[in-house]
């Protein structure tokens, strides 16, 4: 065997999307990309602002020595500092410059967290359903990923924390506005948790922080917002990116935030921007950085995203499927109305329709629609949908 029988084992595991895009890759084959309703993938599809590439044209034009050097692991200063200067607002907390390090995307950032706090064995927390990378992240440095099952309606479920919560645990992961099911944990649920990780984490003798990934936090509908986490958990670091706020997920631009009073702010400072330059990222790309230093705060068209979560969402309900409207981020979570989503989504590809079983996000029972597609493929899946609710949610 050429690789090692572990990354065997993951991709085989780690494998839904991507079977499900070939698959769905040998349907377009088939039928033609225009008969195939695609919502695998969550690729951002509302185009960047121009105001943003003509910033980047200016920034490409301008006189700016070593543009394309190499810079300080952390970042350059104007873009540490521009974040810093938001996340105020954004975390109603002060936050220093130096505990923003810039990263390849949330995901480079929750790779160097990881690295800077894992110990062999130690744990972190998921609430499930979660982004499936979350688990192979935490492989990646040592660490083991513990799901526990969420509450009603994807709520939190402190007491499963809490059972959860050993020796071994170092961190507790959410991620609001959720991928896959678009919910958005409220203030007093978050105020909660940070009351039983402050509890626990004396219980336990160790800190365990408190890890936000929030790359949805700007694409939310309806008015809700995404509550902070720093005023309510001093252990608590926020990853966050411009994938999807700017949608820049090609460019690989994103930082993690530290909380101005965690315990050993330097140290674990340091240990970040350590674990950026020797996981190989070095610094995130530099062009990106100066963008970002002067874009942040401009979101991509918001209302865009809502207007297809809307036409969608009465779609589903009319047709019988029993789905959570979504407060963010631009996925539906729905019901299989089949105990086995596997099985389900099986079936939903016989009607030319691409989705991906809730398993894949350990979230089984339910079946994850990503609906940053054009209009035309949601207008095309409404009668679809129609007649796969009659044939199956209407038993
Ligand atoms: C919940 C979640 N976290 C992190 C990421 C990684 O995003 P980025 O492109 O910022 O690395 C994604 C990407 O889809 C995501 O859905």
């Amino acid at each position: 065997m050429a690789i090692a029988r572990k990354i065997v084992d993951f991709m085989e595991r780690s494998s839904w999307i991507r079977k499900m895009f070939e698959e769905g890759a040998a349907l377009k084959a088939q039928y033609g990309a225009d008969q195939v309703c695609d919502f695998t993938l969550g690729n951002p599809d509302v185009p960047t602002p121009p105001e943003v590439e003509e910033e980047l044209i200016r920034i490409i034009k301008e006189p700016i020595p070593m543009k394309y050097g190499y810079m300080p692991n952390a970042g350059i200063p104007a873009a540490r500092q521009t974040i810093a200067d938001y996340l105020k607002d954004e975390q109603q907390t002060e936050v220093s410059a130096d505990g923003v390090i810039m990263t390849c995307g949330a995901g480079g950032a929750l790779n160097v967290i990881f690295k800077a706090i894992l110990n062999p064995g130690d744990e972190i927390i998921a609430p499930s359903p979660y982004f499936v990378e979350y688990n192979f992240y935490a492989d990646n440095h040592g660490g083991v990923l513990k799901s526990v099952a969420p509450g009603p309606d994807f709520s939190l479920n402190l007491d499963g924390i809490a059972a959860a919560i050993n020796e071994k645990t170092t961190a507790v992961i959410i991620n609001s506005p959720n991928n896959p099911s678009g919910v958005i944990f409220p203030a007093a649920e978050i105020a909660a948790l940070g009351r039983l990780l402050e509890e626990k984490s004396k219980e336990i003798g160790r800190v365990i922080y408190l890890i936000s990934d929030e790359p949805y936090r700007k694409l939310v509908y309806d008015g809700v917002a995404v509550p902070p986490i720093f005023p309510v958990y001093r252990n608590s670091i926020v990853a966050n990116s411009y994938s999807k706020e700017l949608s820049l997920a090609g460019e690989r631009i994103g930082y993690l935030a530290l909380h101005p009073e965690a315990d050993d702010f330097r140290q674990l400072v340091d240990g970040f921007i350590f674990a950026n330059r020797v996981l190989g990222f070095v610094n995130a790309p530099g062009l990106m950085q100066r963008l970002v230093a002067r874009c942040h705060g401009t979101t991509v068209d918001v209302s865009t995203y809502q207007r297809k979560r809307d036409r969608l969402y009465a779609g589903l309900v009319a047709a019988g499927f029993e789905v959570k409207k979504p407060q963010g981020a631009f996925y539906f979570f729905p019901k299989s109305p089949l105990p086995d989503d596997v099985e389900f989504v099986r079936e939903l590809q016989k009607f030319k329709v691409l989705a991906v079983p809730g398993s894949g996000f350990a979230g089984p029972g339910y079946f994850r629609l990503a609906y940053c597609v054009d209009d035309a493929t949601i207008e095309r899946s409404l009668p679809i949908f129609k007649e796969v609710g009659e044939k199956f949610c209407r038993g």
